[in-house]
């Protein structure tokens, strides 16, 4: 027998506008994510500037309003002004994080450049690991200021008369991690973001900056270090970060599918410590979520530890190459309905990563560019998920799994975007047998009608993509909206990914 949900959606029952930057992404020096990825000169498809205009072009579908750079892990040890300035003079360095040869042809200069050309903006990571509020604040002048001063005057000489008019910065990366180059204790780390953020915001205060929270939920400090972290930095940060991967190495998709309940409980617990900090500090300003690293990442674990251990120093190596499975793509769905619902609080967040690198894009190196399976639900989700974010009232069977019980057997998300008169509703059956009838009932929207359904289905949960074969991708189904009324139900497929939309006549 088919599962059942019911969907309330209100026009008055409102959760807060969804800030667009939920659909950012990011960019590491790690991999084959900037060469071969992003850059390559020489490809067919490269520009005078050697950026990959077949990248560009899927960049632009998923439409990524920021995306974070230089990293990662390998920010922690980046020394910026290596990868300025004629490229003849740059020197390589050693990568420490990912234990590469970083051969500085891409820096700052060319970032920002790659970021205009695929209609995006960076969220720039200062190194808060070997480095200090010294090398931010020159970073920050180089890349904001129009003044006639040392660095912005050298970036001018670089060929850049205008400033990039980079508004969001990073505190570092994930600097409670011991395997961060520059680990610190909590206090350590909040007294040097605080004054990094302090001094970059007295020399721009257009900026926004995020402060490390943990780097996923599991971590011993988890709690007291955003804690402690915020106790320091409140004043001055307007994020706090949050980090997480998920992981189906055992096998059990049922709890696979269940991860995104972790996710709302990390959500809301990081939510009520900055509260915390709030209150205990009396302060009226409310520090929001940047939830700056989310995926699913394990496929390529084992080789890529014996690859970094025994091969090291290479350039641009194969590293974190995932290739996704079709269950991989409806649990990045169950992310970002997740995020919708938190729409008040996460106004950041950024999908890790975005080309080659557990990335929704693949390039082969003497071929084309190609989508992997989680490229869709992040490509609906950007598209359609723009607008406000509605409560979605959700009666639904449940199941339980390994580690969770009354795992609600579908989850939703609904977003009205009032200027285009739209209504679109995620939903995600997560049972692996039968399907669920899912009944909308929307309220306000009457005179709407559904104008097209599309979904991601398959009969095998491990189905891949690769550059010769799109196994996965939506489908239309074909429901006439004129057909739909409140008591009808839209029949689920098991294991799938819908988006359905609707529109005022
Ligand atoms: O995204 C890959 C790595 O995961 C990042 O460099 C680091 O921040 C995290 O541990």
């Amino acid at each position: 027998m088919n599962k059942k949900a019911t969907l309330i959606v209100d026009r008055d029952f409102q959760i807060a506008p969804v800030d667009e930057r939920m659909y950012g992404s990011f960019i590491e020096h790690l991999g084959r994510a900037v060469y071969t990825g992003i850059y390559q000169p020489g490809h067919e498809s490269a520009d005078e500037e050697g950026f990959r205009q077949d990248v560009i072009d899927l960049v632009k579908e998923l439409n990524v309003p920021i995306v974070r750079y230089p990293g990662g892990n390998f920010v922690s040890n980046f020394y910026w002004e290596d990868s300025v300035g004629p490229k003849e003079e740059r020197k390589p360095r050693l990568d420490l994080a990912w234990r590469t040869l970083e051969p500085n042809e891409v820096g700052i200069q060319e970032f920002a450049r790659w970021a205009k050309k695929a209609g995006t903006k960076p969220m720039m990571a200062v190194n808060l690991g070997t480095r200090s509020v010294e090398a931010a604040l020159n970073l920050l002048e180089y890349c904001n200021l129009d003044t006639d001063t040392y660095y912005a005057n050298l970036r001018r000489s670089h060929g850049d008369e205008k400033p990039y008019g980079i508004k969001l910065w990073c505190m570092g990366n994930e600097m409670d991690g011991p395997w961060q180059t520059g680990h610190k204790t909590a206090r350590e780390y909040g007294k040097l973001a605080a004054e990094t953020a302090k001094a970059m915001k007295m020399m721009d205060d257009s900026i926004e900056c995020v402060v490390c929270g943990s780097s996923h939920k599991g971590m011993p400090t988890f709690g007291t270090w955003e804690e402690e972290v915020l106790d320091e930095t409140y004043d001055y940060v307007d994020y706090v970060s949050l980090h997480t991967y998920w992981s189906n190495a055992s096998g059990d998709t049922p709890e696979f599918f269940a991860q995104n309940v972790d996710l709302d409980e990390f959500i809301r617990t990081v939510v009520n410590i900055c509260d915390l900090v709030k209150a205990k500090k009396h302060s009226k300003k409310q520090i929001d979520l940047s939830f700056d690293e989310w995926n699913v990442w394990y496929h390529s674990n084992a080789s890529d530890n014996a690859d970094m251990k025994n091969l090291p120093w290479r350039r641009h190596p194969h590293l974190l190459e995932d290739i996704y499975t079709f269950e991989d793509a409806i649990v990045d769905g169950l992310a970002l309905i997740t995020f919708l619902k938190h729409a008040d609080r996460v106004k950041i967040a950024a999908l890790a990563q975005l080309v080659n690198v557990i990335a929704p894009i693949m390039t082969e190196e003497d071929g084309k560019a190609w989508r992997q399976t989680i490229f869709y639900p992040f490509f609906h989700a950007s598209r359609y998920g723009r607008g406000i974010s509605l409560t979605p009232i959700l009666r639904s069977t449940t199941h339980s799994t390994s580690r969770h019980e009354n795992v609600s057997d579908v989850d939703a998300a609904a977003v009205w975007n009032e200027e285009k008169q739209q209504l679109t509703v995620f939903a995600v059956n997560r049972c692996l047998e039968e399907k669920a009838d899912l009944t909308i009932d929307m309220r306000g929207f009457e005179d709407y009608q559904l104008s097209s359904w599309e979904a991601l289905e398959s009969n095998d949960l491990l189905a891949v993509n690769s550059a010769e074969e799109e196994k996965v991708h939506p489908i239309r189904k074909e429901v006439s909206g004129k057909d739909f009324t409140a008591q009808t139900p839209f029949v689920l497929a098991s294991a799938s990914w819908n988006v359905l939309v609707f529109t005022k006549p």
